[in-house]
Formats: C-alpha cells, sequence, structure tokens
C-alpha cells in the first residue's frame, strides 16, 4: 500500500448475513464512504471501496444495486488474488472463518474480522501465528468497548471513583422465539452446536475483552451452561434440535480479586432498562452502565437502607442515581472501531485488539464449556503465539 492511500479497497465477506449487512455494511463502510471517506488526523480523506463477497450471486447484485457498490464477487479466492485489494473482512458463520482468514492473510491482506475468531483455542492461536508470519495488521471487532455506556464505564475507573472495586455484575438477555408461531429473530444456527452455535460461545467472546479492557485480565471462570429450551423452529419453519447452550451463567475472577458475574441468556424476559447491564460496586462508588447510558453513585451520597419485611419500600433507588454524561457526541460502536482499525492499517501499526486478544476470548468460551460440563472452577492460561 502506498505511504499516503487515496483510497482503501476492501473485500466484505458475510455481508447478507445479520451483523455483516447492518453494522458492518451499512452503518460502518457505507456510513463512511457517504461521507466523504475516512478523515485522518491531517484533516484528509480517503476514500473507502467495498467489494461484496459471499455464496448468493443474486443476493450480491440485489445488495450492491441498493447501495451504489460497484463490485461484487462469489469468486473468494479472485478477489484475494487481485494485489489492489487493501483488507479482508469476514462476517461469515464462525465455522467459515479460520480457512477465510488464513487465506486471505497469505495472500497479503490485512484483516478485520467478527469474533469468535475461531472454534477452537488453536485454531484462534494459529491466526496470531500466521498475522505474525506474514506481517499483515489484523483487529478482531471488540464493538462494546466502543460503546458510550462503556466508554463512560471506563472514565470512572480511570479517574478513580470507584477506589477499591469488588465486583461487577452483568445480565444480558432476552426473549429469543422458538420460531413456531413467531420467526425467531436470531438465525437458527445459533442454537445447534453443531454449526458453532451456543451462547456461551456468542457471548463469552465479548465478556472476555470488556471484563479485561475496564477491569483487568480475567484470571478463572466458573460457569454453568443450560439448553433450556430444546426444540426450536429454524427459518424454514421445520422443527429442529436445539443442541447449543441457551443460558450461560458465569463466575470470572478478575484483575485483583474482583469479583464478576454474569448471566447470559437468551431464555429471559427484559425488566431492564438495555438488554445489557453491568452494575460495578466499589468502595468509594458504583456505576451502572448499560451500552448506551451510564449512571454512578459516590460513597458519599450513598442511602442507608435497613432491611424491614413488615413495610413497604419508601425510598426510589433508582432516583439516587446520577447520570454520567457523554461530553462527546453519540457514536456506532462498530463504526467506531472501524475507523480506528483503517487508520492504524493507512499509519501500518498494529491494532490494540488482535487475534491474540480474539483468541483469548475464544479461550474463556471453552473454558466456560469445560467448567460447566466438569463441575470445576478453571484458572485461565496466559497465551502466546
Ligand atoms: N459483534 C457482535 O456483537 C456480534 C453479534 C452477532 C453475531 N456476531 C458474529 O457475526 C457472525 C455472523 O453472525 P450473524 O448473526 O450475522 O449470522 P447470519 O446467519 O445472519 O449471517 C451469516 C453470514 O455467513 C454466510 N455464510 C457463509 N457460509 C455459511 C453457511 N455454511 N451457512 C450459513 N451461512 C453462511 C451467510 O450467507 C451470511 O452472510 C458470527 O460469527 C457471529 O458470532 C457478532
Amino acid at each position: 500500500m502506498p505511504e499516503n492511500p487515496k483510497s482503501l479497497r476492501i473485500a466484505l465477506n458475510g455481508v447478507t448475513g445479520r451483523m455483516g449487512y447492518r453494522q458492518h455494511l451499512v452503518r460502518s463502510i457505507l456510513a463512511i464512504r457517504d461521507e466523504g471517506g475516512l478523515e485522518l488526523p491531517d484533516g484528509s480523506r480517503v476514500a473507502l471501496e467495498p467489494i461484496l463477497l459471499g455464496r448468493n450471486a443474486e443476493k450480491l447484485a440485489d445488495l450492491a444495486a441498493r447501495h451504489g457498490v460497484d463490485e461484487w464477487s462469489t469468486d473468494v479466492d479472485a478477489v484475494l488474488a487481485d494485489d489492489s485489494v487493501d483488507i479482508y473482512f469476514d462476517a461469515q458463520v464462525t465455522s467459515r472463518r479460520v480457512d477465510a482468514l488464513t487465506r486471505a492473510m497469505r495472500a497479503g491482506k490485512h484483516i478485520y474480522t467478527e469474533k469468535p475468531t475461531a472454534e477452537t483455542v488453536e485454531e484462534a492461536l494459529s491466526l496470531a501465528t500466521v498475522a505474525r508470519e506474514t506481517g499483515v495488521i489484523a483487529g478482531v471487532v471488540h464493538d462494546k468497548l466502543y460503546l458510550p455506556g462503556l466508554v463512560k464505564l471506563r472514565r470512572l475507573v480511570d479517574e478513580g471513583f470507584f477506589g477499591r472495586i469488588l465486583s461487577l455484575r452483568g445480565e444480558f438477555g432476552y426473549w429469543v422465539f422458538e420460531g413456531e408461531t413467531q420467526q425467531a429473530q436470531r438465525p437458527s444456527w445459533n442454537y445447534r452446536a453443531e454449526d458453532g452455535g451456543g451462547i456461551a460461545v456468542d457471548m463469552f467472546c465479548h465478556w472476555n475483552y470488556v471484563l479485561e479492557g475496564i477491569l483487568g485480565p480475567v484470571r478463572a471462570v466458573t460457569a454453568r451452561t443450560a439448553t433450556h429450551i430444546p426444540q426450536r423452529w429454524d427459518e424454514q419453519g421445520r422443527a429442529y434440535a436445539a443442541t447449543a447452550d441457551d443460558a450461560a451463567y458465569g463466575i470470572f475472577e478478575v484483575g485483583d480479586g474482583i469479583i464478576a458475574q454474569i448471566n447470559s441468556s437468551w431464555t429471559v424476559r427484559v425488566y431492564r432498562d438495555e438488554l445489557v447491564e453491568f452494575q460495578v460496586d466499589g468502595t468509594h462508588g458504583s456505576a451502572v452502565a448499560g451500552l448506551h447510558r451510564c449512571v454512578a453513585q459516590p460513597r458519599s451520597a450513598t442511602p442507608k437502607p435497613v432491611w424491614n419485611p413488615d413495610l413497604p419500600e419508601t425510598q426510589s433507588f433508582r432516583e439516587q442515581w446520577i447520570e454520567v454524561p457523554d461530553n462527546a457526541a453519540p457514536v456506532n460502536g462498530f463504526r467506531a472501531q472501524w475507523e480506528e482499525f483503517l487508520r492504524d492499517v493507512i499509519a501500518g501499526r498494529p491494532h490494540r485488539y488482535d487475534f491474540l486478544s480474539g483468541a483469548r476470548g475464544v479461550q474463556l468460551a471453552a473454558l466456560g464449556l469445560e467448567s460447566s460440563a466438569t463441575g470445576r472452577r478453571l484458572e485461565v492460561p496466559e497465551l502466546s503465539a
């Protein structure tokens, strides 16, 4: 790539899927393209040229026409062999990822990819090794860390608001319809272990980088997974056996003695303000963050409830928290990370959320499943590639 490229050519695979289409193509790449390109620190702009990749020519042609994209192809190898293509992005089903990413790196492409990066820790680590060998820049989606709610939570940590942090409690989930009378709002492969599904595999890689990025490295895990709903109906209305876990209850030991508990479930109904919320409690303050909002309560304004089951509660606990302001324009987390990754590619420097970080996420999911199967608490070994 020239030192000051005028444009970046980005091959996007899996753009007919839920994440690939909405978050990566429309809200990130096309949004940046339509604003005149990626803005660099010196105020100049680099144009983005997407190339849509996939298996279904009809769907790709339709997508390209609807969004004014000039190039699409079902021949991934031909696009990878094209030296003018700078970046390969992957949002395919997880099971297809390692092979595609490895081939793209061997073809000299920089990589940006959805999580989980692989189905096994060994494969996830092999990606880090190939990235090192080929010298390409690699980035793994860590979208939650870029969202306003978690940015504010991290700011409170950096400012020392919490004092000594004691614990984190996270609640993620919503009701995913079984698909019989109402269509499911997630793809059916998510509920089949043999197709790379399961909520532990899906969410523990997020929890790894969220915990690591806000509180510190995860040192041990104790988890219990469950398949609460054993039968579901797929996109064609056919009944199938749900072989993957649809709920995972985890305890994570983080940093220097912080205990984090996170429930992940596709079988709960929401009585929360957001679909995921984290409460952090420390000696000097507490905060609750969702994807967008964050509220805080300092020690000096902490009420003193007294347990009395004989009388109805008179305090309105939710009103006792202070809204933490954004102090910045709202962002889409996926787009924010794309922009950072693209600037890293242009500057020729590593992206901070790389394949090793991705592998730690895959490892936490694998250990979570092992902990559940064996009933044991498992320490998290340090990884290197
Ligand atoms: N970052 C996040 O918050 C987040 C959220 C959901 C999913 N994801 C990840 O994104 C990836 C895609 O998930 P999704 O929910 O968009 O799935 P999806 O089923 O909607 O899309 C899958 C894409 O892969 C393609 N594909 C390639 N080979 C396939 C095969 N053999 N069977 C089925 N589809 C195949 C499909 O055509 C489609 O473009 C997954 O790896 C998932 O873990 C990330």
